[in-house]
């Protein structure tokens, strides 16, 4: 039996440590994810930017996200799958024991700078097929992540599989179909609009089509309980990609940022918006919560 290695890991493995993240991917990892590896090994994006995180539209959300984690007693263990920069891990670490994983190591290695490595586990591995123990965790959350799976079933039994029974489950930041199925079929005339090839970015990102209520409220029906399903941006979605659009169409140096008043006036319409009978359906993101039965 290997020595040291995080109480977390099953214990019938072995696992390279590689600086401070323990390397644990499959054996067989599926081509999305061995994709999504080296696209986030070799590029760095500055997510903040990228995704406008310091904008109001996504504190607001990612404050949801936190507080529904926050209702964990302290010193739970929490799991974050698809951990990237660690926006999220970077307002729960002084209070939980924390596993970050994400597929990319270097990603890891770049949040484990940022965050430290005193009671976090940095653990490369794959969503899709967990490294862990059953049962282990009191909570798991994956921001932006979940759309990332070649099998978001699997994803989910794993995910169910490494949870207590009642553990936590909030999947924050997921792609509503209705747009996210479109925008796929569009994506030729896109990419040629801003001049890029279809083939740029990330596999994953450019396969997925995004998740409708019905897809989610089916998946979630029978293996997980107290199952809430909130629609996130409505006007702020079309005002955030519009945005993002014309950055990129006239290649302009920085991202265009709106006061915070507007930001503020824009999300709260929204949240006015998404209690209108149906419009909860026009969100372009989900954020979810729910338990292990
Ligand atoms: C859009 S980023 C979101 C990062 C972070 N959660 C945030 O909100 O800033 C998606 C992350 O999922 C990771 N990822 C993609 N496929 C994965 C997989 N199969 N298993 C684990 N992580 C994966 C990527 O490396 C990337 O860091």
């Amino acid at each position: 039996m290997q020595e040291n290695i995080p109480q977390s890991l099953d214990k019938a493995r072995t696992y390279e440590k590689q600086g401070v993240v323990w390397i644990a991917w499959p054996e067989k990892m599926g081509e999305l994810a061995v994709d999504e590896a080296n696209y986030h090994d070799e590029f760095y994006e500055d997510a903040k930017d990228v995704h406008q995180l310091d904008a109001w539209r996504n504190i607001f959300y990612h404050n949801i996200i936190q507080n529904k984690l926050n209702e964990q007693p302290e010193n739970s263990r929490i799991l974050e799958v698809g951990a990237g920069s660690g926006t999220d891990a970077i307002k729960l670490k002084e209070k939980y024991k924390l596993t970050l994983t994400d597929i990319s190591p270097k990603t890891l290695e770049r949040t484990a700078k940022k965050l430290g490595h005193i009671n976090i586990d940095y653990i490369a591995a794959d969503g899709e097929n967990l490294p862990f123990q059953d049962a282990y965790f009191d909570g798991l959350y994956m921001v932006a992540t979940w759309h990332h799976f070649e099998d978001p079933k699997k994803a989910l039994a794993e995910a169910r599989r490494v949870l207590k029974p009642g553990g936590l489950l909030v999947i924050g930041v997921e792609p509503n179909s209705l747009y996210f199925g479109a925008i796929k079929n569009l994506r030729p005339i896109l990419c040629k609009a801003v001049g890029t090839k279809t083939t740029d970015g990330s596999h994953a990102d450019a396969e997925m089509s995004g998740f409708s209520y019905r897809d989610i409220t089916k998946l979630f029906n029978v293996e997980w309980k107290d199952l809430e399903i909130k629609p996130m941006w409505l006007i702020a979605g079309w005002m955030h990609y519009f945005l993002e659009f014309i950055y990129r169409v006239f290649k302009m140096k920085k991202r265009i940022k709106l006061p915070l008043l507007i930001e503020k006036f824009i999300v709260g319409l929204d949240e006015i918006l998404f209690k209108i009978p149906g419009f909860k359906h026009l969100g372009w993101h989900w954020v979810i919560n729910t338990r292990n039965k």
